[in-house]
């Protein structure tokens, strides 16, 4: 068993950790304050190669493994959920189904300008009415000669309105229930399309989050991803791979808060000593730090499996189960520790731990994670 990271690992590790500090940093405080999305910082983030980090460099990828990618993940997020989540989208759940189901022509078409930040994309899962119970798609696809029109509401969808490419789940057959289901590709200057107000979030809020509306839109029928029917397959099997990314980003805001927090510890004084000096504190950072080298371990262990082509399912459920758990654990202690400072916006973890709560949330809640698991222990 090696535990030790590679060259090529370390240093893309590093380029994000660099990264973050000072071209994130700078800016999320405003950001998140004016819900402003990271234009500029996104395009910086493409030149680094981390907008298509596990494509094939064929089609303008970096050809990088899962674990990279997590590695950049966990470093982005230290500092701004906010922004790794928009890459984190465009990279496993709409990069990562392209190229993996996409014909040779979609993957040409839309590849290329997805990994180089002209263009940044959208899953379009989630309906008002199908959150966790995604089987319950009403947007219709419709087959009228060479194209289908799409009618229906997405919601909650993560780079709403910046997005350009949008993967979309839709109904082609609702007398087969899931089974009648497909994936298309829209673009967003399509007819009918119709990006709704801007989400007001808790947290991410420097991410943009919108509804979306489907007026009988036209899409040829060249842009559907796979056969009809395939469209629920291709969603669950994009979201495992999807589920790792989200753990990876709530390892690093635990990771994050908990750096913040073990540094203010030492400088902060009370009752004449520092306060990591009482062991109130120390016992606190002792947990904070075990916890999150649990879920590193998970995380890191689920890329691999990813990497050596095995089944993820269950290791990228367990993984994004337990490191958002150690999210909010983390978050919520480290504003504990930062006493009324870790209230103030300035000390960051207060944004850290409002960030933590929609990792329990997005790519399937902890109760699905928990269904997952479940059912695959209980298989046999
Ligand atoms: N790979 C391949 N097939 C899978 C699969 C997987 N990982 N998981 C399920 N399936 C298949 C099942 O085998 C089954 O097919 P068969 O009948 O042929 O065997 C079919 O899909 C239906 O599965 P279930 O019977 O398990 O369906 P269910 O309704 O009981 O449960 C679910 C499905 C796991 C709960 C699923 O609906 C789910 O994952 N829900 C959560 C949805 C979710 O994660 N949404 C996130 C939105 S996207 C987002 O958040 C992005 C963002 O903006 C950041």
């Amino acid at each position: 068993m090696d535990f030790e990271l590679n060259e090529e690992q370390k240093l893309i590790k590093e380029a994000a950790s660099n990264f973050a500090n000072q071209v994130l940093l700078p800016t999320i405080l405003e950001r998140d304050e004016t819900q402003t999305f990271p234009t500029q910082e996104i395009k910086q983030l493409a030149e680094l190669g981390f907008m298509g980090m596990m494509v094939n460099p064929i089609y303008g990828g970096s050809g990088l493994d899962t674990l990279s990618y997590v590695l950049a993940m966990e470093e982005l997020s230290k500092i701004d959920a906010a922004a790794s989540v928009v890459m984190s989208v465009n990279n496993s759940l709409v990069c990562w189904g392209l190229e993996k189901y996409g014909s040779s022509q979609q993957k040409e078409k839309y590849l290329p300008n997805l990994c180089n930040g002209e263009k940044i994309g959208a899953f379009c899962l989630s309906e008002p009415e199908a959150g966790s119970d995604a089987t319950s798609q009403k947007t219709m696809a419709v087959k009228k000669g060479d194209y289908y029109e799409i009618t229906g509401t997405k919601n909650w969808i993560t780079n709403g309105s910046s997005a350009s490419i949008y993967l979309v789940i839709a109904q082609t057959d609702p007398k087969k229930g899931y089974k009648g289901i497909s994936v298309f590709i829209v673009e967003k200057d399509s007819p009918g399309f119709v990006v709704g107000p801007k989400e007001n979030k808790l947290g991410i809020r420097s991410s943009d989050t919108h509804s979306l509306q489907f007026n009988a839109v036209k899409v040829p029928i060249e842009n559907r991803i796979g056969e009809e029917g395939f469209g629920f397959t291709f969603a669950m099997k994009t979201l495992s791979g999807g589920r790792i990314g989200i753990a990876a980003q709530a390892l690093g805001i635990a990771a994050g808060a908990y750096e913040l927090a073990l540094n203010y510890a030492k400088q902060r004084e009370a009752f004449g000593k520092s306060i990591s000096q009482h062991q109130a504190i120390a016992f606190k950072l002792a947990q904070m730090h075990t916890k999150i080298e649990a879920a590193r371990n998970l995380v890191y262990k689920a890329a691999w499996e990813k990497d050596q082509g095995m089944n993820y399912d269950l290791s990228g459920a367990m993984a994004k189960l337990y490191a958002s758990e150690v999210a909010m654990k983390v978050s919520t202690e480290a504003v504990q520790v930062f006493g009324g400072n870790g209230f103030v916006k300035e000390y960051h973890v207060e944004r850290l731990m409002r960030d933590a709560k929609i990792t329990q949330i997005y790519e399937g809640t902890s109760e699905i994670q928990q269904m997952v698991i479940s059912r695959a222990i209980l298989k046999n």
